[in-house]
């Protein structure tokens, strides 16, 4: 990609995230061996982590996608978590993880959380591809599976955006624009 003054210093290189995914799915395969678990993406941002998730699950399983909104065009949050797109498969009995691309305040994880789990799952569980350092310990020991812990800086690229750009950046870096 070419050089932008929006586009700052790398945080993880393809290779620090192929690595970690490739643990993250092995971890999968061991925990949910012989159980099927489905696999809920949340879109758009863990549509890459999905992608590479999904070929590092050693083990039989299913995917489904669903995208909701605590955001508008900005980096801040609105306080508001809206459905954009319901899932298609039924969660009655299955074993759940969500897939999330980041939990920044929570605030998307814990509505999606209780949504969820309305639904009765065998077992619903979190794997988050980033988690920020500043998540209390008690939201932190809800997420069964992190990538990387991180700092506040906005973050792009691996499927992050910033107002719907720089999702194509294949590695993770931080923004260095202005709202
Ligand atoms: P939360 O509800 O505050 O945890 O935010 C959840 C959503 O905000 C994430 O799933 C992302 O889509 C988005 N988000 C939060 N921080 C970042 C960031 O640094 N880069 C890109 N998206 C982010
Ligand atoms: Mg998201």
């Amino acid at each position: 990609m070419e050089p932008h003054p929006e586009i700052g210093p790398l945080l993880f290189s393809t290779e620090q995230i192929q690595s970690r995914v490739t643990e993250l799915g092995a971890a999968l395969g061991r925990d949910y061996e012989g159980r099927a678990p489905l696999l809920i993406a949340v879109l758009k941002g863990a549509f890459i982590f999905l992608a590479d998730l999904v070929r590092a699950v050693p083990i039989p399983h299913e995917i489904d996608f669903m995208a909701v909104s605590s955001y508008g065009a900005s980096t801040r949050s609105s306080g508001v978590v809206r459905i954009v797109k319901d899932l298609d498969l039924e969660l009655e009995g299955r074993h759940v993880v969500i897939v999330e691309d980041i939990v920044d305040s929570g605030l998307t994880l814990s509505y999606l959380r209780r949504m969820l789990a309305a639904r009765n799952p065998a077992s619903l569980e979190v794997c988050a591809l980033l988690a920020r350092e500043r998540i209390g310990p008690a939201a932190r020991a809800d997420l069964r599976y992190v990538g990387f812990d991180i700092p506040d800086d906005w973050v792009i690229g691996y499927g992050l955006d910033v107002a719907q750009r720089w999702r194509n950046l294949p590695e993770l870096r931080i923004w260095t624009g202005s709202h």
